[in-house]
């Protein structure tokens, strides 16, 4: 055996502990120097073939060496134990499919908007916005709603100190644009509604609205129906009845709310749509002649008057259906136990 110089067989032992990152490596360093074929092992050994007068400091030296090492090794043992590792987790099977890092997605009412303005930008509809802040003209006066009128109280209002009002419906964008762009158009406006209202399962203070506008010279109900119903297929993705019933909004003439055969039990009748087998998701109707005016256009029947249709629903009831979800208040709770689900 040639000959071993255990001094400097320490140190370089020393710097090779320090430079171990894991613990598979460490093992590694106890077989090389203390195993049972490691290099003392070999020295002790080797003891009975030296002279008796090297005997003893030989002895002596590698046992020495034994234990600094051995110490430092299990020093450095335990630093990597405390940091979290075990002796099993050093050995990984690397055919062992990986954890997937958990990433963030969009909320499920924006990725109910992304839907809803796609399936109508393909539909010819262009997207348009408005302020949340809004006045008493645009919310209620241009749309036929005198102040007074019995009618305003069909929404509650925020009113701020500056004089405007948090608009109650995404409607005052229909006198907004018509009064910058002319017809025929072709629009949707989505965007938050606020209302003065206790909150339950089914009522929020803040809605997410879409509102519809079409205007031309010769646009009817029948129009109005095949074009929401296109909606409906695309949305739900599939065949889903819809029906307008007479109602009431001063900024339309006739009126009607849109029901759709409930989606949860296919029109059998359920909890969700308090077993009528119907689900109403928006207002609509055709727009009154009074509106046009206030926005500076002409309605038929004058020579080279507009006619046009709107409507109005809530984003949230709209996804509640799609994705079966029975708490409108869980949209905004931030529970991360509901948003993971989309
Ligand atoms: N703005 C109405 C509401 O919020 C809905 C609506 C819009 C009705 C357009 C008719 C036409 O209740």
């Amino acid at each position: 055996m040639a000959k071993i110089n255990l001094k400097l067989l320490k140190i370089e032992a020393k710097k090779e502990i320090k430079k171990t990152e894991s613990l598979d490596y460490l093992n590694k360093i106890f077989d090389k120097y203390l195993g049972k074929k490691g290099i003392v092992s070999e020295v002790l050994r080797s003891l009975k073939s030296l002279p008796q007068t090297k005997r003893k400091k030989t002895g002596e030296a590698a046992n020495d060496f034994k234990r600094e090492i051995g110490e430092l090794i299990e020093e450095r043992k335990k630093i990597f134990q405390n940091a979290g590792y075990k002796i099993q987790d050093t050995h990984f099977d690397i055919t062992a499919p990986g954890k997937k890092p958990v990433s963030g997605h969009l909320h499920p009412l924006t990725l109910a908007r992304k839907e809803v303005e796609e399936i109508f930008e393909n539909m010819g509809f262009s997207v348009v916005e408005g302020p949340e802040m809004e006045s008493e003209w645009y919310n209620f006066d241009a749309l036929n709603i005198p102040k007074d009128h019995p009618a305003r109280d069909q929404w509650d209002t925020f009113y701020l100190e500056n004089g405007l009002l948090l608009r109650t419906h995404t409607s005052p964008v229909q006198v907004r644009y018509m009064e910058k762009n002319n017809p025929p158009l072709r629009i949707i406006v989505p965007g938050p509604v606020f209302r003065h209202e206790a909150t339950d399962p089914s009522h929020e203070f803040e809605l997410f609205q879409v509102e519809g506008l079409m205007v031309d010279k010769k646009i009817s109900v029948a129009n109005f129906k095949a074009i929401i119903d296109e909606f409906f297929r695309r949305f739900f993705k599939k065949d889903v009845k819809s029906r307008l019933r007479p109602d009431f909004f001063p900024f339309t003439e006739p009126s009607f709310d849109i029901s759709i055969t409930c989606v949860v039990c296919g029109g059998k009748g359920c909890p969700t749509c308090k077993n009528s087998g119907w689900v109403e998701l928006a207002g609509a109707g055709m727009v009154h002649p009074n509106v046009f005016k206030n926005a500076g256009l002409m309605p038929h029947p004058s020579a080279d008057g507009w006619q046009g249709w709107a409507f109005g629903f809530g984003l949230e009831r709209l996804t509640m259906m799609k994705k079966k979800i029975n708490d409108i208040r869980l949209f905004r709770s931030s529970d991360l136990r509901f948003l993971n689900q989309f």
